[in-house]
């Protein structure tokens, strides 16, 4: 698959938002290894800070599916810039996808590959909790 097919993917998700708080809506296409993609929408919620961003939905929707592998992310708004990823997707990007490629797209159909690394530079993760003690139950 293409990055453009994907960040179509994208756009097209992007009509499910649930966004009556921002008005802004978020559209977001995750491809796998093998090839398969899984799109999300951002989901806001009354109580503001409840509210799913679209990379997490179309994540979480794959990792529930059991998609442990990946390749992309693509996001789509509606703004004529390109809208990055905020630092809680990124986060959770990282930990269940790693350095995956970034598609952004503008309004006038550019599109922008970044590598998630660059974007989340030493980034927390499970190694940093080998040394954690578990309580024994
Ligand atoms: N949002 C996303 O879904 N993804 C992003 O990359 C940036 C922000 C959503 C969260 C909220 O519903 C709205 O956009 C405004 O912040």
């Amino acid at each position: 698959m293409n990055y453009r097919t994907l960040v179509s993917r994208a756009r097209a998700a992007k009509r499910h938002s649930h966004s009556p708080y921002s008005r802004f809506r978020v559209g977001a296409a995750v491809l796998t290894s093998s090839g398969k993609v899984y799109t999300g929408c951002n989901i806001e919620n009354s109580s503001y800070g409840l509210t799913v961003c679209a990379e997490r939905t179309a994540l979480f929707k794959a990792v529930s599916e059991g998609e442990t592998s990946f390749v992309a992310v693509a996001i789509a708004s509606d703004e004529k810039d390109a809208t990055p990823p905020c630092g809680a997707c990124r986060q959770v990007i990282m930990d269940l996808a790693g350095d995956v490629d970034v598609i952004l797209s503008t309004g006038n159909g550019a599109l922008n590959v970044l590598k998630l690394a660059d974007l989340l530079p030493l980034p927390f993760g499970g190694k940093n909790l080998k040394n954690v003690r578990r309580t024994k139950r």
